[in-house]
């Protein structure tokens, strides 16, 4: 081993000292905090090797170790039966020239390991939270200056572990935010399907469509670059919003047995532009900028555009229209059709390919309307999983 002089270390501790404190303050986790403590901390007191352990609830957790042979890395003891907990209980450096000298020692777990001398430091001393242990396999007095080392590099381990429980709650926090912001989505969602209780698994069934087109679509060399699993995977999940705005319109219009004359379909038109506001006031509220509620508006905003720009609410035309758009108006009719709303029969699945194949170039997107084609078989499944039974799909 390296025998430093007070001199020599004294001259090498500042440039250490401070790229260690830097590396500890950058970490972003206790890996990295503990990584660069066990390295540094053997090098500066030419120690045999260095143990980082961890206060878990009662316990001492050897949790890393840089050493000339195996220690106790991984393993943990009460607080009570080792040096590392003596000294985060008393919050006080131990300094042990011969540890078969200390009563303080636990001699059996010292025995199958090369060490002799050592010091302890707790990390954090008014309230530890963990300690760093010096070992060496001589018999060794160790310096005021290595201890002095020990503990500088101790109180930046101590910085660098309150960072990151901050970073770790903070991201519990946000997990958690992220969580409530899903449990608001689907509640809204349900909301608009008790409302319309006529499409009953409308909702569920539309999310699946979309996903499987635009997997579809995605290798289609036109929308490739637009459509990345995790767009797809956000399409998905924003799918049920797309007729949120639906709760806006008075019962007598959206639950009417019959057909809507002119006004009360204009009135049903405005659910597009209801559920764009909706979307963003919520969005608003929750005070988060998030892409996955940015597409719901986009979603419910333009599922009723037409390609040939006879849609609503704004005669949006061709590739003007978002793809998300594109996608669910396939995904929206196909459903409607082969379901019985209060207004209108269920169509066969079928006739109901036939009808959207009908519309390719005016409704809807020609490139989807052949993507469509060649999975219509899917959409049927689909249909049947979450429909109300096959009965309502036998082919005319
Ligand atoms: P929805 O029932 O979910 O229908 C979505 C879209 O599927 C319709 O958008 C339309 O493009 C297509 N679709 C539905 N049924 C048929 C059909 O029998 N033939 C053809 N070719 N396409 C069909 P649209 O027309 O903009 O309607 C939006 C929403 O307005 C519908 O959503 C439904 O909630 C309501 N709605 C539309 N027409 C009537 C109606 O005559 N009576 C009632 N009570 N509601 C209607
Ligand atoms: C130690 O005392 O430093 C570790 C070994 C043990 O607690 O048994
Ligand atoms: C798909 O998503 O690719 C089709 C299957 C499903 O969504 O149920
Ligand atoms: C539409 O107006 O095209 C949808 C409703 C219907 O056809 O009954
Ligand atoms: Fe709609
Ligand atoms: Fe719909």
């Amino acid at each position: 081993m390296t025998v430093l002089s007070v001199q020599s270390i004294a001259d090498l501790i500042p440039a250490d000292m401070d790229a260690l404190a830097l590396k500890i303050s950058m970490a972003r986790g206790l890996g990295e905090i503990m990584g660069a403590v066990r390295r540094t901390a053997r090098r500066l007191v030419g120690a045999d090797g260095i143990t980082f352990v961890l206060r878990e609830d009662g316990m001492c957790h050897y949790a890393d170790e840089d050493a000339i042979t195996p220690l106790w890395k991984g393993q943990r003891f009460p607080l009570e039966n080792c040096i590392s907990g003596w000294s985060m209980l008393h919050r006080e450096v131990a300094v042990i020239e011969d540890i078969y000298a200390d009563a303080r020692i636990p001699h059996a777990a010292y025995r199958p390991t090369f060490v002799r001398s050592l010091v302890m430091v707790p990390v954090r001393e008014d309230d530890p939270v963990g300690a760093i242990g010096a070992y060496w396999a001589h018999q060794h007095r160790p310096s005021p200056d290595s201890v002095d080392i020990l503990r500088r590099i101790a109180n930046s381990a101590a910085v660098g572990m309150t960072n990151v429980a901050l970073i770790n709650s903070l991201a519990a926090a946000k997990e958690e935010a992220l969580r409530a912001k899903d449990a608001v989505i689907l509640a809204m969602a349900s909301l608009a399907e008790t409302r319309d209780s006529e499409t009953g698994n409308h909702i569920r069934r539309t999310q699946h469509y979309v996903r499987a087109l635009a997997r579809a679509a995605q290798t289609h060399p036109a929308f490739a670059l637009q459509l990345s699993d995790a767009v797809i995977d956000l399409i998905y999940k924003s799918a049920p919003l797309h007729d949120i705005g639906k709760v806006g319109i008075p019962d007598s219009i959206l639950l009417k047995p019959g057909r809507l004359d002119q006004q009360e379909f204009a009135i049903m038109k405005t659910h597009a532009e209801l559920g764009r506001r909706a979307i963003a006031d919520a969005q608003q509220h929750l005070g988060v900028s998030s892409t996955f509620l940015d597409l719901a508006q986009e979603i419910a905003h333009t599922h009723h555009e037409k390609w040939d720009g006879s849609g609503y609410p704004n005669g949006l035309k061709g590739s003007d229209i978002p793809l998300s758009g594109r996608l669910m108006a396939i995904a929206d009719v196909y459903d409607a059709l082969v379901s019985e709303r209060i207004y209108k029969p269920a169509f066969p699945h079928d006739e109901a390919v036939a009808i959207i194949a009908a519309e390719k170039g005016r409704h809807f997107d020609p490139d989807l309307t052949d993507i469509f084609l060649t999975i219509a078989d899917t959409f049927r499944t689909i249909y049947n999983r979450f429909g109300d039974g096959p009965l309502q799909l036998q082919t005319a």
